[in-house]
């Protein structure tokens, strides 16, 4: 196991009915900033838990951040803030509206010139940021109990992501009621969001780390379980609450603690987003056994202990073909052809771009430009 230091200092409320404890963590006498989407909170009565629990404060509110939250709109919000001298902020919604409020907690304080520098540099100029909070109403991403932010600019079609330990939440609520109203498709991206974040640190190479892989498969076994069940039983509370609980710890740094991390089919994944528009987790679908086949020599062992104790299968071929019938099953498509890409296309122009930009990806550190192209060449 390699050393690590293990930090998460948010507090997670967990339950039905749990909203009004935000009253007692934020701070009374300072303006809060309350931002939030495109307006599910207002259909499904969050909003109204939130701001009754407001009550008395001084709340600005800044609402219309869209999925794959934009740099452009984020400004807007970190004007709004310097304008209100905002000391708080609550986030009231899905990764979107966390990792927003992550990036203008961050650039409201932040003293460069260009505050795209935060995401330029993936976040390590940033020293401070404006505390905050988040109400969760999406399990997906993890960002309620993380430090990570992706912003996307769509000028440049970029989408890049920023880590800092003070982007941190110091709470979030999480109560599984909020999500009955989503969408079946924002549950689906949601259960495959949280099992790819899984196998990016999980499925690298062995290291003697059997409790973080227990953790991991523990993790996989239940969004395999609970997932399908969610979207057959959408008011079914004990599927939705194992749901939530499972994409929190799935991303909230607990099982990368001590071993190597993947995160080459994110990678690639943002800029399939950032150019074509699918969602997140749709990417992530199509690249994952784009990844995997392409460097099956070197994950061999771990796919064939994930096919073994996830699936009780015994070759690495149905290791994989197991995980893709798993997200047929959920109808999330794996090629770019779902989505209309032309896959010549997109290998040519994100190659290009890990070319350009010198990175390399994987636990190996060996996805480069060519090794992005002959995956998404792959994935036809
Ligand atoms: O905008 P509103 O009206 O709120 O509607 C949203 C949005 O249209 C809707 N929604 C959310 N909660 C709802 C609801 N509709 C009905 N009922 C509810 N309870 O769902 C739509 C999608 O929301 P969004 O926040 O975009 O989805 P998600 O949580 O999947 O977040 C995706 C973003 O997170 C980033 C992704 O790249 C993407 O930009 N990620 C962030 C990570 C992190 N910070 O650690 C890690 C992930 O890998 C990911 O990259
Ligand atoms: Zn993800």
């Amino acid at each position: 196991m390699q050393n690590f230091v293990f930090k998460n200092p948010t507090e997670i409320i967990f339950g039905k009915g749990t909203i009004a404890q935000i009253d007692a963590r934020i701070p009374r006498d300072v303006p809060i900033l309350l931002t939030y989407g495109g307006g599910s909170i207002k259909r499904n009565g969050v909003y109204q838990q939130v701001r009754s629990a407001l009550d008395g404060r001084e709340v600005v509110e800044f609402a219309g951040i869209e999925p794959n939250p934009q740099y452009e709109t984020c400004l807007k919000a970190v004007d709004l803030v310097k304008s209100h001298q905002v000391q708080f902020l609550l986030a009231v919604g899905g990764g979107s509206v966390i990792d927003a409020a992550k990036f203008i907690a961050a650039a409201a304080w932040y003293d460069g010139p260009d505050s795209w520098d935060i995401l330029r540099t993936g976040g390590q100029n940033v020293k401070t940021a404006i505390p905050l909070g988040t109400v969760l109403t999406l399990p997906a991403t993890g960002t309620e109990s993380n430090g990570n932010s992706v912003i996307s600019r769509r000028a440049t079609a970029e989408k890049l992501h920023f880590y800092a330990d003070c982007a941190f939440p110091m709470f979030s609520v999480l109560d599984p009621e909020t999500t009955y109203t989503l969408p079946a498709k924002q549950v689906r991206n949601g259960i495959v969001d949280a099992f790819v974040h899984v196998m990016e640190q999980y499925l690298t190479f062995p290291t003697d780390a059997p409790l973080q892989d227990r953790l991991a498969e523990a993790i996989l076994a239940t969004l395999i379980e609970v997932g399908p069940r969610t979207l057959a039983q959408p008011r079914d509370y004990e599927s939705r609450a194992s749901l939530m609980w499972s994409a929190t710890l799935a991303l909230n740094t607990l099982i990368s603690c001590g071993v190597p991390q993947d995160w080459s089919t994110h990678m690639i994944g943002h800029e399939l987003t950032a150019l074509y528009g699918p969602a997140h987790a749709e990417t992530l679908a199509v690249v994952l056994p784009g990844v995997w086949a392409h460097q099956l020599a070197k994950k061999e062992a771990k796919l064939r202990q994930y096919g073994q104790r996830v699936w009780g299968v015994t070759t690495v071929e149905a290791a994989i073909g197991r995980t893709e019938e798993f997200f047929h099953s959920l109808d999330m498509p794996t090629l770019l052809s779902a989505y209309q890409i032309n896959a010549e296309e997109a290998a040519e122009v994100v190659g290009r771009r890990f070319t350009k930009r010198a990175v390399k990806f994987g636990e190996h550190e060996d996805i480069d430009g060519s090794a992005a192209a002959a995956i998404i060449r792959s994935r036809a």
